[in-house]
């Protein structure tokens, strides 16, 4: 059971339908497009270690836990299409990534998969990928072939996008990836809802330029420590981002928080 502790602190209910009831596949404005950001970070800041066996940044087994990621899967059911890194797809091609994008398999979230169907969304979400090498492995798009996939790049190399293009790639190419070219690339594939599981870079991407409306924010109560780590955000902002909490649940099962917050105007 979780305990609601903002807006209100009488509450108490099960996980399970704590963010699927939110409907954010409604709540875009007319013409516009509703993107929401999701991590799991550690009390001292950490979303990603780097794991010196894989060779790479992770995010660490001591805070990826089934409750969390049952609310990952409630916020990917609610998406019409979800962001990501080209990083991503390298680690898919290895096996290395947490876990496939779809709304996942097996009946503990079979209700996730019925609930789309209820609302008209299509079966799988689909997927819009940053990348500026597009360094992205043919053998990682056919892990999502049963939807479509859009790449958004800095890169000028015709050969690269003419591969990506002939594996069923919509390839949109432009000097620089910014916030306000993925949001208006969005609104242009008429997607409402729009799911960012990237990390730290594209995140400051879409904040620099007011491209990100709401951050679901899990708080383990845990500190990695470790000094090669990511945060929620690596790179310099425009400017500091404030955040206003909309709600805020207590999970003392999992040992952890789980916030809502919507991003409003900076300082
Ligand atoms: N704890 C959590 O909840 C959580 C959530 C998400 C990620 N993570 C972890 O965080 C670490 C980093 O994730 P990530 O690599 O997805 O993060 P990222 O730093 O957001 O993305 C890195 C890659 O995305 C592309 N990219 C980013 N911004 C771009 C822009 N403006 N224009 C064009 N391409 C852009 C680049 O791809 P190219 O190199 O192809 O140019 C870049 O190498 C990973 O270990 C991941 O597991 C943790």
């Amino acid at each position: 059971m979780l305990k609601q502790l903002y807006p209100r602190c009488d509450v108490v209910h099960p996980l399970e339908g704590t963010y699927l009831a939110l409907n954010l596949h409604q709540q875009a404005r007319q013409g516009d497009v509703f993107i929401y950001a999701n991590y799991i970070v550690s009390l001292d800041g950490r979303i990603a270690l780097f794991d010196e066996v894989v060779g790479e940044y992770a995010v660490p087994k001591s805070i990826a836990n089934e409750r969390d990621w049952r609310l990952y899967q409630e916020l990917a059911g609610q998406a019409d299409v979800m962001l990501t890194s080209a990083r991503y797809f390298r680690q898919l091609a290895q096996n290395k990534a947490q876990d496939l994008l779809p709304v996942g398999g097996g009946t503990k979230y079979t209700d996730i998969k019925l609930w789309r169907e209820s609302q008209g969304l299509k079966a799988q979400p689909d997927v819009m990928v940053l990348s500026n090498s597009l360094d992205i492995p043919l053998s990682a798009l056919e892990k999502v072939q049963d939807r479509q996939v859009m790449v958004l790049t800095s890169s000028k190399d015709q050969s690269n996008i003419e591969t990506l293009e002939k594996a069923g790639v919509l390839v949109k190419q432009t000097d620089h990836v910014t916030g306000a070219f993925v949001r208006q690339s969005l609104v242009d594939l008429k997607y409402r809802s729009a799911y960012m599981i990237a990390g730290p870079q594209v995140h400051a991407t879409l904040i620099n330029d007011k491209a990100v409306d709401e951050l679901f924010l899990t708080t383990h109560f845990s500190l990695l420590g470790g000094t090669k780590f990511s945060g929620l955000v690596d790179m310099d902002l425009a400017n500091v981002q404030s955040l206003k909490l909309q709600s805020s649940y207590l999970d003392t099962q999992g040992n952890q928080m789980f916030h809502r917050f919507s991003y409003v105007e900076s300082f």
